[in-house]
């Protein structure tokens, strides 16, 4: 018994190339209250956009290893670009639940679209490796998934412009396309990109339907915890009990950053070499 208490009650690891995941582990805290976190930016060497297939699944890898040295119950790859390239390997090597943020996202485009037009905007990587196309277009035949990769956003949302002329104009450019083919739902498969949605719901006007793949990655956490029997039910202090925060690099700027999304004070964040893992 006390053995099961002390699983329900270990932490869900959470990991990112850097500060996106946070949009990620924002609503986990607000959807799983009871639940702690730990989580992983890799800020030494975001970006993981613009890398290839493998070092991207490598780094991945290394931070497996890492978040079950902290007795994590489950974990949840908070970007888009390793979920893209990293969750088949990861899942066939590690016992624990994992949920990405793409099969979610994908499932809830797939319920949003009327015309079967779906756009994905993403990093290079993402794009590369087709995942959300592939996944839609398997369980809805008909529907036509078309991305654009759009590399300049994650810059301009660290630079903290998002609401800025200069974010407009580059978003304006970057989904012309998308509006010329008339999508009617647009995901955000990048982790960055809900923070500049307001931007980008302006730019495709109402009619688009734009899914925030964080939102359904919570909910999709909160179903396989249930399922597995694998909730917390008793709310940790806060503080560092609940929510720490490690980092390969920069702990200060990352530090920074986090507590303009996340709005429970973060007190610190760890480096940690990751090359270790
Ligand atoms: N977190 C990454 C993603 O969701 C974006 C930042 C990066 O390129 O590392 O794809």
């Amino acid at each position: 018994m006390k053995e099961k208490e002390a699983l329900c009650n270990a932490p869900i690891g959470v990991f990112d190339s850097g500060v996106g995941g946070l949009t990620v582990a924002r609503e986990i805290m607000r959807q799983l209250p009871n639940e702690r976190i730990v989580y992983f930016g890799d800020t030494a060497r975001v970006p993981y956009g613009s890398k290839s297939h493998d070092t991207i699944t490598r780094y991945s890898r290394q931070i497996v290893r890492f978040l079950q040295t902290q007795d994590v119950k489950a974990i949840v790859i908070a970007c888009n670009s390793a979920s893209a390239c990293a969750l088949e390997a990861l899942e066939a090597e590690t016992e624990l639940p994992i949920i990405d943020v793409v099969r979610p996202g994908a499932k809830t485009a797939l319920e949003a679209t009327h015309n079967g037009k779906v756009g994905v905007i993403a990093t290079e990587a993402t794009i590369r490796s087709n995942i959300y196309k592939r996944y839609i277009e398997e369980h809805g035949s008909s529907i036509n998934v078309i991305g654009k990769a759009c590399p300049l956003f994650v810059p301009l949302v660290e630079e903290g412009l998002w609401e800025d002329p200069v974010t407009d104009e580059i978003a304006g450019r970057y989904l012309a396309e998308l509006i010329d083919i008339d999508i009617d739902t647009l995901i955000l498969g990048c982790t960055h990109y809900p923070l500049i949605r307001s931007t980008v719901g302006r730019i495709m006007g109402e009619k688009v339907t734009l899914v925030n793949p964080a939102y359904e990655t919570a909910r999709e956490l909160k179903e396989v915890l249930q399922k597995k029997g694998l909730e917390s039910d008793t709310k940790p202090e806060l503080g560092t009990e609940r929510y720490r925060f490690f980092v390969s690099d920069a702990a200060d700027k990352f530090r920074e950053f986090a507590n303009s999304i996340i709005p429970y004070g973060i007190l610190s964040a760890k480096a940690i070499n990751i090359e270790d893992y």
